[in-house]
């Protein structure tokens, strides 16, 4: 049976699913794989643990974090274009893995059901309220001491990533990326009750790798 995107008002994208893995290597400017393998690292991840990733589009980093897992683990991506997920199922090529049309602001899992939670260029997708609901919900599903990876557009730090995060903003219409840009994330991860984040990296100029935890007792700031 045919899926069905969920409704957001967030960006999503559908109409790309067909070309997105053609794409997203340009973008990337053929660094994808050291990209999305410093994002890995950055999970700390045991066999057996479960990871979840917000916005998976096609699903690669998902299979490359469910290739690392045991079969007692699992990487479950989610995403609210039913296009992206069908492609992402499609590929699947590993156990432990499992795509679901769902919104990252309004999760189905249980709380605590993870022990990481991941996502790569997503936050700049949808809107400040949805960055925020998003992210509680990310808290929500994190057991105790689980991790959060993000890694998407944050203040520029080059002359060339100014350049190309306002283009972009302005050529794909996007306030959402002006909100990326202005450097919201770290203080909305710490709202929802996270450490304050560390920027691992940046990559291009205007792509940063953030790195938190859920402490251990810590509670929803809001
Ligand atoms: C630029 S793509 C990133 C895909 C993948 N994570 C990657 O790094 O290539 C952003 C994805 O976010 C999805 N998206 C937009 N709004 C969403 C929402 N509210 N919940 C879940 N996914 C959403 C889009 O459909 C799209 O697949």
């Amino acid at each position: 049976m045919a899926l069905k995107s969920v409704p957001t008002r967030g960006r999503t994208l559908d109409h790309a699913a067909l070309v997105y893995d053609l794409l997203e290597p340009v973008l990337l400017l053929g660094k994808q794989a050291e990209y999305d393998n410093h994002i890995v690292s950055l999970l700390g991840l045991k066999g057996a643990h479960r990871v979840l990733d917000l916005g998976c589009g096609t699903g690669v980093l998902t299979r490359m974090i469910a290739d690392r897992l045991d079969a007692g683990g699992e990487a479950v991506g989610i995403d609210a274009a039913a296009n992206m997920i069908t492609v992402a199922q499609k590929k699947r090529a590993s156990r432990n893995c499992r795509f679901e049309v769902m919104a990252a602001e309004s999760l189905s899992y249980d709380a605590e059901s993870f022990d990481a939670v991941v996502s790569s260029l997503f936050f700049h997708h949808v809107p400040l309220d949805l960055k925020e609901k998003a992210l509680s919900e990310a808290f929500r599903v994190l057991g105790p001491g689980g991790r959060l990876v993000i890694a998407d557009m944050h203040l520029p730090t080059t002359f060339m990533g100014a350049l190309v995060s306002h283009v972009s903003r302005w050529f794909f219409m996007q306030p959402q990326i002006g909100e990326n840009i202005r450097g919201v994330l770290p203080d909305l991860i710490e709202k929802a009750g996270f450490q304050r984040p560390e920027i691992i990296a940046t990559y291009f100029g205007y792509i940063a790798l953030f790195h938190t935890l859920k402490s251990h007792g810590s509670s929803h700031a809001n």
